[in-house]
C-alpha cells in the first residue's frame, strides 16, 4: 500500500487541528488503499486523536521524542509519553532537528531504538545538505545516516521501522523541487538495501521534500519509492486528501507494477 503523510512542523492551533481531523472524517473514502498519516505538533496529538473516529485509516505520529523513558529532561517529552497521547509513530531525525536541535546520528539510533522498544513506529528521516549532492556525495552520505539511525536495532525489528530520504536542499520554503531522476539513484540505493524487499528491510521507504500535486504522481513513480512525506502541500486538509487521491492512484500505475 502507498503510503501517504504530512508533519504539520511548529504549526497549527488547537482549532487549526481539529478541523483539520473533520476534514479527514469528511473525506473518509478517500482513505481506503492509502496508508495515510499525520503528525502534529505535540500539543495537537490527543486533540487530533480524539477528534478521529478509531476505525478511520489514518495513523497519528508525533514529530520527535527522547529515548529516555522519563526523568530530568526539562521540554522533553519521552515515546510513552506521545504514545499515551495517541500517537503509534514517531518522526526522528528531520533535517531540521538534525540542524537546529543538534541531533545526531547516536541520538537518532537511541530514539529508533526505544521507539520500536515502545511499540512505535520510527520515521527515520535520512537526506544531504546541498554541499554533499554538489560534490556527488549523496548516495555514500544517505547510506551511512540510514545504517548509522538503524544500528542499535537488532535485524528482526526492522521491518518496524519506516524510512525516509528527504534531501536537505528539497524541503522547505528554500527547497528546490526535485526531479524524479535526481532522486532515483538514493531511492534505488535505499530500497536495495534497506527496503521492503531487501533481507531484513525496513517495511517502507518514502520520499519528502518540495513534494506538492503536481510532482506527486512522477515522485511516486521514481522505483523504489512506497510513498510521500509532505509538507506545505498538505498543511491545508484539501490539499492533502488531494495528495491522497493522487497516491491511491498510482497504487495502480506505480513502479511496483510498472514492469
Ligand atoms: P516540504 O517539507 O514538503 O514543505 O518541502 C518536507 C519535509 O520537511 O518533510
Amino acid at each position: 500500500m502507498t503510503w501517504i503523510g504530512t508533519s504539520w512542523k511548529m504549526n497549527k492551533t488547537l482549532a487549526e487541528a481539529r478541523a483539520f481531523a473533520d476534514g479527514l472524517v469528511a473525506a473518509r473514502s478517500a482513505l481506503d488503499g492509502v496508508r495515510a498519516f499525520v503528525i502534529p505538533a505535540h500539543t495537537a496529538i490527543a486533540a487530533v486523536r480524539e477528534r478521529l473516529p478509531s476505525d478511520l485509516p489514518v495513523l497519528i505520529g508525533a514529530q520527535n521524542a527522547h529515548w529516555e523513558p522519563a526523568g530530568a529532561y526539562t521540554g522533553e517529552v519521552s515515546m510513552g509519553m506521545i504514545a499515551d497521547a495517541g500517537a503509534t509513530l514517531v518522526e526522528i531525525g528531520h533535517s531540521e532537528r538534525r540542524q537546529h536541535f543538534g541531533e545526531t546520528d547516536d541520538t537518532v539510533a537511541l530514539k529508533v531504538a526505544a521507539a520500536v522498544a515502545t511499540g512505535l513506529t520510527p520515521l527515520l528521516c535520512v537526506g544531504e545538505p546541498a554541499g554533499v549532492r554538489a560534490a556527488g556525495g549523496e548516495i555514500g552520505w544517505v547510506a551511512g545516516q540510514a545504517s548509522r539511525g538503524l544500528s542499535r536495532l537488532p535485524p528482526h525489528d526492522l521491518h518496524k521501522v519506516v524510512v525516509a530520504y528527504e534531501p536537505v536542499w528539497a524541503i522547505g520554503d528554500r527547497g528546490r523541487e526535485p526531479l524524479p531522476h535526481e532522486i532515483a539513484p538514493v531511492m534505488g540505493m535505499l530500497a536495495a538495501r534497506f527496503g521492503p524487499d531487501a533481507h531484513d528491510g525496513v517495511a517502507a521507504v518514502l520520499y519528502g521534500g518540495s513534494v506538492n500535486r503536481l510532482n506527486a504522481a512522477a515522485l511516486l513513480g521514481v522505483p523504489g519509492t512506497d510513498g510521500l512525506f509532505v509538507g506545505r502541500a498538505a498543511w491545508d486538509v484539501a490539499g492533502f486528501v488531494e495528495l491522497v487521491r493522487i497516491a491511491a492512484r498510482a497504487r495502480h500505475a506505480g513502479w511496483r507494477n510498472a514492469g
